[in-house]
């Protein structure tokens, strides 16, 4: 694959594996005895969701929530709402929700509020990365692959304005 000169290798595909592998073994031993419904955050946690799954020794199901938060590609607005909901009714159901990145954690804390309210019976959060530095509001992550620096990253999900979401490790996009 042809890749800008801008773009330097973070994590590479065998670290990624390893850390879902590792999330993977958390989660099924957490959820041992339960069916849960793992909520993917579209579009980028599509990626990391589909190799989540299929390592997770469970009777699971899955559902996909659509949000937006209308800003520029890189920084998140503040105005979240949802796009597309679930067709899955939660209530009391063990809800996991797969994030891509918690960058301001305003993404996630939206979505945390929105399916409390619905009353599920658990609600946990998987995130692939995490960007602590930059949070504005707590967001919690019961099961995190990776910690990064404050810098854009794309890759396994991963978009820049829609884009490089198919590179299959994880890159630092500088400027
Ligand atoms: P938050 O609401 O600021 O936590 O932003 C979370 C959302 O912004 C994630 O769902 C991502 O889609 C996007 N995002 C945050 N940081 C990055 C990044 O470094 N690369 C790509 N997308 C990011
Ligand atoms: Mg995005």
């Amino acid at each position: 694959m042809v890749l800008q000169p801008q773009l330097k290798i973070l994590i590479s595909r065998d670290k990624i594996a390893k850390a879902v592998d590792r999330l993977a073994r958390e989660i099924s031993r957490d959820y041992q005895g339960r069916q849960p419904l793992l909520v993917g955050i579209l579009k980028g946690s599509f990626v990391f969701m589909a190799d989540l799954v299929r390592r997770l020794d469970l009777p699971l199901e899955l559902d996909f929530i659509r949000l937006s938060s209308y800003g520029s590609a890189r920084e998140s607005s503040g105005r979240v709402r949802v796009v597309q909901g679930l067709q899955t009714r939660i209530k009391g159901r063990d809800v996991l929700v797969v994030e891509d990145i918690v960058d301001t954690g305003i993404t996630v804390s939206f979505l945390l509020d929105y399916l409390m309210k619905k009353k599920p019976a658990s609600l946990k959060l998987c995130a692939l990365a995490d960007k602590p530095s930059r949070r504005r509001v707590p967001a919690p992550i019961d099961y995190l692959g990776f910690a990064v620096p404050d810098k854009f990253v794309v890759g396994y999900g991963l978009d820049c304005d829609e884009r490089l979401r198919n590179l299959p490790d994880i890159y630092v996009m500088e400027d």
